[in-house]
């Protein structure tokens, strides 16, 4: 996900469009340590959990050789795949670069990994989050196109000032998506399967409201960006994603500007509902109260 923040200068020693080399050489035991530890921590508890595109493209990309992966091995892969490649970025790249890079079917990852005390919960991005979570989706040609589309649909959305509503379909989608199944809701939303925790609250915990995917809907609700969501939104395929997003999004944009938001813990009229949500986590004080 991309930084708020106005247009700066990259980095020193980031190229023009934010890139850096992965220096994949530099990482240490101890970090590649970590990824192996959330590595397999995740693909025990995904199988029955993660959607199929998702572990299918974990399988394509091996990255079961333990350890932090080597961009250019993945990206062989994954170009060959769907044309997409990973390249590196210091962190959170700002929105302009980002969308860029989508458009492009480039995916900016972070190169830097969390410390072996913040495996649960961290605030920015990292090569685990970015790397395991996002990249096995776009080796699926649906997203693969969704997340180009999006890219290109940001840009558009930044001239025009509209990016709020546009960023709340990432989160609700490329983030904290899910998708219905013959055999019951899956995961493929990355800011998910990247987290042990929320991999287990997503689909189990009684607290979350679970809704029926909708366009403008789902451009109507906060987010949070600090805990569980209060709220997921169920795809019925990424194929119906994708054809939701083809339309031009403009007469939407100029609708929403009337359009109150809908609070992040309430059902709307019109809306599929999976689970009414007790939001008993939230109430009791979500990630606070837990700690
Ligand atoms: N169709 C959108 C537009 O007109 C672009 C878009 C595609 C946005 C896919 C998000 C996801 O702006
Ligand atoms: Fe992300």
């Amino acid at each position: 996900m991309s930084a708020d923040s106005p247009t700066s200068a990259p980095p020193p020693g980031a190229r023009p469009d934010w890139t850096i080399d992965q220096n994949w050489q530099a990482y240490s035991q101890a970090e590649h340590d970590v990824w192996t530890t959330l590595y397999e921590r995740q693909t025990k508890l995904l199988p029955g959990r993660a959607c199929d595109a998702f572990l299918k493209g974990l399988d394509a990309l091996d990255l079961h050789r333990g350890g932090i992966p080597e961009f250019a091995r993945i990206n062989e892969e994954l170009t060959r795949l769907t044309g997409w490649s990973v390249v590196a970025v210091p962190g959170l790249v700002p929105d302009e670069v980002f969308f860029e890079h989508l458009a492009n079917r480039r995916f900016p990852a972070g190169q830097f990994i969390r410390k072996p005390d913040e495996l649960d919960y961290l605030q920015e991005p990292d090569v685990f989050h970015d790397v395991f979570g996002h990249v096995p989706m776009l080796t699926d040609p649906t997203f693969a196109d969704y997340m180009q589309a999006y890219g290109q649909g940001g840009m558009r959305a930044l001239g025009r000032g509209q990016l709020h509503n546009l960023a709340r379909l990432y989160w609700y989608t490329v983030e904290f998506g899910l998708l219905e199944t013959s055999e019951g809701l899956r995961i493929y939303g990355a800011g998910i399967v990247s987290s042990r925790a929320e991999s287990i609250f997503a689909l189990d915990d009684p607290s979350p409201n679970r809704l029926g995917f909708d366009l403008e809907r789902v451009m109507r609700t906060p987010y949070r960006i600090d805990d569980f969501q209060q709220a997921y939104f169920v795809i019925p395929s990424l194929k119906a994603l994708l054809n939701a997003t083809l339309q031009d999004f403009e007469p939407i944009y100029q609708r929403l500007t009337d359009a109150p938001d809908i609070a992040i813990d309430v059902m709307a009229p019109g809306d599929r509902v999976f689970t009414c949500g007790t939001q008993a986590y939230a109430l009791a004080g979500g990630r606070l109260a837990s700690a």
